[in-house]
């Protein structure tokens, strides 16, 4: 038997279901958010998300899908959906029209980590992308749409957020960070280590626990925010105050993706573990600009969807649709005209085998169909149909025609 790759898995019925829902809804409210739907390609050239997520990243460092194609291209299947979005934003020179751009996405994303729950190495997400809008306005905006979509899906969660500055106050923030850390470097772990000179903003979210123990009295970036940085966080933090959305400053929340700019922000669950992020986004001002286009300021967001899989509530299935089923061989061709003009309408289970009526009845219920329609013996000489609503109980024979 051929099993799926470690760490990629099947979705099927309950989940396929869930799936199906937590798209459905999401959606939904992205285009009540004013967002349009794009799809771009799962292959890409490595370059993108070097330049983009950043070599100094564990995504692009030890994660990445990536191979030689045979036309000797180096290419990777996308770890997230951010750069490719805005690849796709530039390759089509919108970056040169004065609009304003909201795009939202889904599907699967690939990143070679150790699986474990709610650890994938294939996973879906469902993100939006929103280019030319610098306003914090947009920052908030974005935070309730997640809001309301974990809201529809029944879904609980707490919201972390923090700035990470800009090219004006993120610089002399790293300097003194280095030297902070340099000065404890020896008390570090490895990986930490190795980030003082690669990656330096990493190490504050080191789930290392020792690690963290010796950062609290490291340099806090908020503190030394530039002052645009500084009244667009406290802008933000009003918006969601005027909004009753309850949230907490995480200094040490800095995301695993280089390209992020003043606003990051994670959604996390305290019911499904250690991997706790169930969305995760901020403002990339300046990635466009990186990837060739003209400035634009953007923001966005990624949603989890297995990590959600299991928090969310399901709606109540309704009785949907028609059974039909006939009690001879003879009967059975007659079925299929009938299936044909009411499946223009509703949702249609044909039933192949000749059966007596009790088995009929539970197919009926097992389908999860709304009525029954027989062709029995009767039926069958006088050019009738028995139909039965299964949820009032009322019965009825009723011409082939009528029906
Ligand atoms: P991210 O935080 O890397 O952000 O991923 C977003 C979400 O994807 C995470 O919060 C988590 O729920 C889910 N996720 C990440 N890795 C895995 C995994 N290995 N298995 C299962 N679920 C996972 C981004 O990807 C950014 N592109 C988000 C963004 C959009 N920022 C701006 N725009």
């Amino acid at each position: 038997m051929i099993n799926p790759l470690k760490g990629m898995k099947d979705l099927t019925f309950d989940e396929s279901q869930r799936f199906v829902h937590i798209i459905t809804t999401a959606s939904t409210i992205a285009k009540r958010y004013g967002y349009s739907y794009i799809e771009t390609p799962l292959l890409e050239q490595t370059a993108l998300f070097k330049r983009s997520v950043g070599e100094s990243s564990d995504i692009v460092g030890k994660e990445m899908y990536q191979f030689i194609d045979k036309g000797k291209n180096d290419v990777c299947l996308r770890p997230e959906g951010t750069a490719g979005v805005v690849r796709a934003f530039v390759s089509a020179k919108l970056d040169r029209q004065p609009l304003k751009y909201k795009f939202y996405y889904y599907g699967p994303m690939f990143r070679y980590e150790r699986p474990q729950k709610g650890r994938l190495r294939e996973f879906h997400q469902f993100g939006c992308e929103s280019f030319g809008e610098g306003s914090v306005y947009e920052d908030f905006t974005i935070i309730s749409m997640i809001k309301d979509i974990f809201d529809a899906l029944g879904i609980g969660y707490d919201i972390q957020i923090n700035s990470l500055g800009c090219p004006a106050c993120m610089p002399p923030y790293r300097d003194d960070l280095v030297a902070f850390l340099s000065n404890i470097k020896e008390e570090l772990c490895d990986d930490c280590k190795r980030r003082i000179d690669t990656n330096p903003i990493r190490v504050l979210d080191c789930k290392n626990k020792s690690c963290q123990a010796k950062l609290t009295d490291s340099p806090k970036l908020l503190s030394q925010l530039c002052q645009e940085c500084d009244s667009d966080f406290e802008k933000l933090k009003k918006l969601l105050d005027d909004a009753d959305i309850n949230y907490s400053i995480d200094t040490n929340l800095v995301r695993g993706l280089d390209y992020y700019s003043k606003s990051a922000f994670e959604f996390v669950s305290n019911e499904i573990g250690a991997q706790s992020a169930i969305a995760g986004g901020g403002r990339y001002d300046k990635l466009v600009e990186f990837l060739d286009g003209k400035p634009t300021p953007a923001v966005g967001y990624a949603i989890g969807i297995e990590r959600i899989m299991e928090l969310v509530t399901m709606p109540k299935v309704e009785r949907e649709g028609i059974y039909l089923g006939a009690m001879s061989q003879e009967a059975i061709d007659m079925l299929f005209p009938i299936a044909s003009r009411k499946r223009q309408e509703q949702k249609v289970t044909v039933e192949y085998a000749p059966k007596g009526l009790k088995a009929h009845l539970k197919s009926a219920d097992r389908a999860g169909a709304k009525s029954i329609a027989i062709i029995g013996e009767d039926e069958l000489k006088d050019g009738k149909i028995w139909v039965k609503d299964l949820e009032t109980k009322e019965e009825k024979v009723i011409t082939i025609k009528e029906f």
